[in-house]
């Protein structure tokens, strides 16, 4: 008799926590996923913007400026700790193996982030043409996608915020080619 409720305290002891401790792995990969989402209707919101296809506000640019910047950096590190990599969730085991390369692409994104916060924070009334891609090209044609040197040219604050905002988009992308694997 008194075996079995030792044996039944351990199944309701193994059953109270195995469920927990599941369910916080559950927890943090739905918030990093929610989170994730955020940044892309927050990108989006921008590019609409600069691009036309939504009215731009300077409150609005701000905000979602300062959601790219909350969520990227630091708080995107710590939202891939070990042991809530793999499946079920799409983030892929090797972030464990090139930790410093997954942390040094998170630290990327959140410097362009806080650079286009800190642009966003003087937003102006209207949208003006310096805000735009292009506006820091070359007269004689640059490309965009050709490593130009110089250190200005390298440091976000002397870009306007859409040319930010493209770099922002291309360190997603570079993150999720390598990081990144279909749900299950
Ligand atoms: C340093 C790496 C990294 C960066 C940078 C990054 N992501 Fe992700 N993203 C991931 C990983 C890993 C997952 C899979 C997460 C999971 O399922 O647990 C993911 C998942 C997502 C998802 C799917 C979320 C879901 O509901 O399952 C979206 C959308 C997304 N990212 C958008 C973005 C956008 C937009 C940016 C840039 C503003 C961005 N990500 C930057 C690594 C990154």
């Amino acid at each position: 008799m008194k075996r079995r409720t030792l044996a039944a305290a351990l199944v309701a002891f193994a059953s109270a926590s195995l469920p927990a401790a599941a369910g916080g792995t559950d927890t943090l990969v739905k918030a990093r996923q929610a989170s994730m989402k955020e940044m892309a209707a927050a990108a989006k919101a921008i590019a609409e913007m600069f691009d036309g296809k939504r009215a731009y506000q300077p409150e609005a640019f701000k905000a979602a400026a300062n959601t790219l910047s909350a969520r990227t950096g630091p708080a995107l590190i710590a939202q891939f700790p070990e042991g809530t990599l793999g499946p079920p969730s799409g983030a892929k085991p090797e972030i464990d193996q090139a930790r410093a390369d997954f942390e040094a692409l998170a630290g990327h994104i959140g410097r362009l982030a806080d650079a286009l916060a800190a642009k966003a924070e003087r937003a102006p009334a209207e949208i003006t043409t310096d805000m735009l891609m292009g506006a820091d090209l070359p007269m004689d044609g640059g490309s965009l996608l050709g490593k130009r040197p110089g250190a200005a040219q390298d440091d976000p604050a002397g870009m306007p915020p859409e040319h930010i905002l493209h770099l922002v988009l291309q360190d997603c992308t570079s993150c999720h080619s390598r990081f990144r694997q279909k749900q299950q």
